[in-house]
């Protein structure tokens, strides 16, 4: 039920910090360490190398995911969105492990490929927030989001709640390999629920710059890179499917390569930066569009912040900020299709779950 929310997709913005508590508290053991089914971690030290299968925002945390696997946990990672895997199979590897990401457990795309992978004999693991759907059953292990009903349509506490879970595969995996992480990844996923609270308290500022950036124009830019450019990539899908703009999310160092041409006087461009190593690049990409003609605005994190910047999110461990640069994200798109007068939670042309191909 919606209770006092507008929209199911607010309430479950709203629910993210307690869906991130609540992973805590299903991943930790008495001792305050990860804990995680031991067939699964079996599963991660036995494999040379992790192919991620999803679709549309699912498949967009599997891109982050990646990063955490390959960088704390040292397994290569390729990530395929399900419809292109089924057609165009890469070379497998020799000990290759499937992960499907996926809230409803219910994509066609990524079951066609299970299937296939299955006759193949390669083992498989599904991460969904849904323990009893097709993808759960069918895979040799599940990992459960605990995310609660996501009901909207535009998928909001599944991908964070996706991304805290692989999270969790990476660092435990990294520890069964007993590589030494300076950090304690829960104590880390803690503060981030703090954060994302502190940014659900501040929806007015969100819904400002949405009414400025997103009330008259037909086309929206978001630039990042590294992390977060997967962010924008989330960003622009969140704004395409419930407001109708059609927008897109660029790597900041390929705007000159093309894009740019795009850019005209107003062209709305909301640009990203959490990183510290691209931090000084991104901002060079927003000038050359700002001199361009566009109407700019820059989200970055405190430590790297500057003055101009419209909005700083408090310091999270810099492996996390997908979980909180994301949330900004989903109320511009939110409060964008709210002031276009557009059906937040039932877009057009769009079902909650895709279970055709
Ligand atoms: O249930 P799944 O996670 O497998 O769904 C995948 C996509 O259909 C889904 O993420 C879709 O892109 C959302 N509407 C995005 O908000």
């Amino acid at each position: 039920e919606k209770g006092t929310y507008p929209h199911f997709m607010l309430k479950e913005i709203d629910e993210q910090p307690f869906v991130i508590r609540k992973i805590i508290q299903k991943y930790q053991d008495d001792h305050d360490n990860i804990k995680l089914d031991s067939e699964v971690r079996q599963a991660m030290l036995d494999t040379d190398r992790v192919y991620i299968i999803a679709a549309g925002t699912s498949y967009h945390a599997g891109l982050v995911g990646k990063q955490f696997i390959e960088k704390l946990a040292n397994v290569p990672v390729e990530v395929h969105i399900a419809s292109e895997f089924s057609y165009n199979m890469p070379l497998l590897s020799e000990k290759p492990l499937f992960v499907f990401i996926s809230q409803s457990g219910e994509t066609a795309d990524s079951r066609s490929v299970l299937v296939r992978i299955k006759e193949l004999g390669h083992p498989s693991l599904t991460i969904t927030n849904v323990p009893g759907s097709t993808l759960s059953r069918e895979a040799n292990y599940t990992l459960h989001l605990h995310a609660g009903p996501e009901i909207a349509v535009a998928s909001t506490k599944a991908y964070t709640a996706q991304i805290a879970v692989l999270a969790i595969l990476a660092v435990d995996t990294a520890q069964a390999k007993g590589i030494d992480l300076s950090f304690d990844p829960l104590q880390e996923l803690g503060i981030v629920a703090s954060v994302m609270e502190s940014l659900t308290d501040q929806k007015e500022e969100f819904e400002e710059i949405a009414k400025e950036f997103f009330s008259e124009t037909r086309n929206a830019f978001y630039i990042g890179r590294g992390m977060d450019y997967f962010i924008v990539q989330e960003a622009s899908l969140k704004l395409k499917e419930i407001s109708y703009i059609q927008a897109e999310g660029f790597a900041g160092g390929e705007l000159k390569h093309g894009t740019i041409a795009l850019i005209e006087e107003g062209t709305p461009v909301i640009a990203l930066s959490t990183q510290a190593n691209v931090n000084y690049s991104i901002r060079g990409n927003v000038q050359e569009v700002a001199a361009r003609g566009a109407k700019t605005c820059i989200i970055s994190i405190e430590g790297l912040e500057q003055e101009s910047d419209t909005f700083v999110l408090p310091h999270v461990h810099e492996l996390l900020t997908p979980l909180v640069s994301v949330v900004p994200m989903q109320l511009l798109a939110y409060y964008a299709a709210l002031h276009r007068e557009c059906d937040v939670d039932k877009p057009r042309n769009l079902a909650k779950s895709v279970t055709v191909e």
